[in-house]
Order: C-alpha cells, then structure tokens, then sequence
C-alpha cells in the first residue's frame, strides 16, 4: 500500500492555499484504496510562530473540523495531534544528532528572519529561537516516524522534504547496517495550485495578512475577501488578460478546464470584474457551501473531536513503535535482539 502523511501547523483558520494545496489533494489520496493515509495537526510546530495558548487550542478545533468536513474518514485515515505522539519528540532529538548545522542555516524560514533582522540593522539571530532554528528537522521527525512515500504539501514546503530525504539517507547510511531504516519520502505537488496566491497576487499566507478563509466567518466572510482580491482599473467593456490575474488563478483552482476556458474568453471580451467576482464566489460556493455546513455541525462538538484525536493518537502510537525501536537499537541505546 501507498502510506501518505502531511499536518497543517495550528496557529490561525484554514484558508484556500491550505485547502488546495494539501488538505484536497490528501483526502483524494486518502480515498484510495491502497492507501494508507496519516494526517495531523502540527501543534508543537504552532509554539513556533505562536505563544497564544489560546489561539493554538482554537486553531487546533478549526483544523481538525476542517479535515473531517473536507471528507477525512477517521475510520480509514489515522488521524491525530503531533502533540499525543510522543514517539515525534524523541525521534526529533535523533534526528538533530546527525543534522548538520550548516544544512539547518539554508532553512528558508530561518534565512528569511535573519535576512529581515540584518535589513533592519539588528543582530541577524536577534528574536529567533531555537524552535524556529530546527523546525526542518522536528518535521522530518514527524514524517519518518511513519516512513510515508507520498506527503501532499504545496510548494513552499519542498525544502523542508528535501531537508527530510537528507536527513534520512545520512542517518540509513550511517545506522542503517545496509538495510534502510527510512524511507525517502516525496513531495506530492499539484502543479497548477502549488502556491495559491492570496488577495494580493503574492503567496496567500498568514504572514502577509491575504488569505481568504476557507470557512471561518462563513458565506459573508468569503464574499468579503473575494470583494478585496486586488485587481487593475480596467472598466467593464474593456478587454482583461486573464493569463495575468491572480483572480483567475483562484478560479482555475476549483473550476473544471472548460470552465477555466470560458471565464477567460468572457475577461477578454470585457467581463467586469465586479461581475468576474461574483462568479468567483459561485465557484467556491458550489464546493464549500456543503463543506461548511459539516464544519458548523462539526464545530459545535469539541469533545466529539477530542475523542477521534484520542483514538488516532493511539493508533499512530501504535504504527510508530516498531520503527523507533529499532532506531533506537541501531545507534546502541537498546540492546540489539
Ligand atoms: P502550513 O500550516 O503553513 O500549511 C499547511 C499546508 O498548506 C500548504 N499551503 C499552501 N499551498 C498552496 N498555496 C498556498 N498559498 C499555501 N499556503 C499553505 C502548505 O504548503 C502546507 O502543505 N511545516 C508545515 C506543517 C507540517 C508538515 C509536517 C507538513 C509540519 N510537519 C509534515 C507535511 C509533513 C507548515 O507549516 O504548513
């Protein structure tokens, strides 16, 4: 069977790069029947960014509730908090001893906060912890405890993986007697929806404040971003250059190619883009109006929630155990059987 894994990191509401990106992607995975699917809330990675108990315990709610509207089958999928997985943190520190410092300093996320510090004349380490230093190597802790060959991410997630297939082909090659302990685990991409942009036109995340939430705030909110998409002055009437609109981007990643087609032919005979959102927002409606319906019944029972995280961490227990056993014999800490 195909194993596939991927975690949303719980520090604010689900939004359409999310969704598009990993969450669909990995539920269709997670529909087939060969497939043998984990999926996680990455809470530890959320004390990173975040140092709002209460923020992280709402988004952890939002998430899971996300992954269960979108169609997660709790039954087939083992699903669970990075947080009741202890086997994750001890992996981390096994892991951080054959990571190569170096290897760590190239981190994007880590490079982007020195790059920020040094342009404003501070010390480039100024502020940054250890956690956001060695984040790359805690989520490859969460990916080879359960050796998966497929993880479903967009694309601002690909060096973490390849950082992850580094990690692992050193410690196979160094404790790995000839026999691979790891599995090198690939990026799984949807090219045309890889980095969704937000309402700006750059990459919709939370950090530069764009996103359009994919259920939060419910019909009004969605149709309140998509009001905000940024777009040129050109009037009704005049010709738009649909291959260069971020609007159109947002389309073509819920739509079919036919429709995709048509909503191009119809901006570059003078569509309005007043007129273009409205059709955006239908689009999106079609697909998540029955998701957010699920959502809201979903969200009202936390405890629900809790005990299907309960069962999953469990069984993700369960599946890691033999793993990190022999892990732990092959760098001496256990006696060899
Ligand atoms: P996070 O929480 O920032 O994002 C969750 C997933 O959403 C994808 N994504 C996007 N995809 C397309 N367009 C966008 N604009 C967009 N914005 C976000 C991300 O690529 C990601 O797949 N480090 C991870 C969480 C994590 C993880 C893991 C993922 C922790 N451990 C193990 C996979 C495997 C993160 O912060 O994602």
């Amino acid at each position: 069977s195909l194993r596939v894994l991927t975690g949303i990191t719980t520090s604010g509401t689900p939004h359409l790069g999310n969704y598009v990106g990993a969450i669909r992607p990995a539920i269709v995975a997670s529909q087939s029947p060969d497939s043998d699917c984990f999926f996680f809330m990455a809470d530890y990675h959320a004390l990173i960014k975040c140092d709002d108990p209460a923020r992280i315990e709402r988004s952890r709610l939002e998430i899971a509730a996300t992954w269960l509207a979108a169609g997660l089958d709790p039954e087939r999928v083992t699903f669970y908090r990075q947080s009741d997985v202890p086997e994750v943190t001890e992996l981390n520190w096994l892991l951080t001893c054959v990571t190569a410092k170096g290897q760590m300093n190239r981190a994007h996320a880590y490079k982007a906060s020195t790059d920020i510090n040094e342009a404003a004349g501070e010390d480039a380490d100024a502020g940054i912890t250890m956690g956001l230093f060695c984040y790359p190597i805690l989520m490859a802790a969460d990916i080879l405890l359960f050796n998966p060959h497929k993880v479903p991410v967009g694309r601002d997630q690909i060096q973490h993986i390849e950082m992850t297939r580094d990690v692992a082909a050193r410690f196979n090659h160094l404790f790995g007697q000839g026999s691979d302990l790891f599995v090198l685990p690939e990026a799984h991409i949807e090219e045309h929806v890889a980095t969704l942009p937000g309402l700006d036109g750059r990459k919709m995340s939370k950090s530069y404040d764009n996103t359009i939430p994919l259920f939060e705030g419910g019909a009004k909110a969605l149709k309140d971003a998509i009001a905000k998409i940024v777009t040129n002055s050109l009037l009704p009437g005049e010709p738009k250059d649909p291959d260069n609109s971020h609007l159109v981007t947002l389309f073509e990643a819920f739509a079919s190619s036919e429709e995709t087609a048509q909503f191009k032919t119809e901006l570059r005979a003078g569509l309005g883009w007043g007129d273009a959102k409205k059709r955006l927002l239908d689009l999106l409606e079609r697909d998540i109006a029955p998701m957010r319906k699920r959502y809201e019944a979903l969200i009202a029972h936390p405890e629900q929630i809790e005990a299907l995280l309960q069962t999953g961490a469990a069984k993700a227990r369960a599946t890691a155990a033999p793993l990190l056993k022999k892990v732990r014999e092959s760098l001496g800490l256990r006696p060899m059987q």
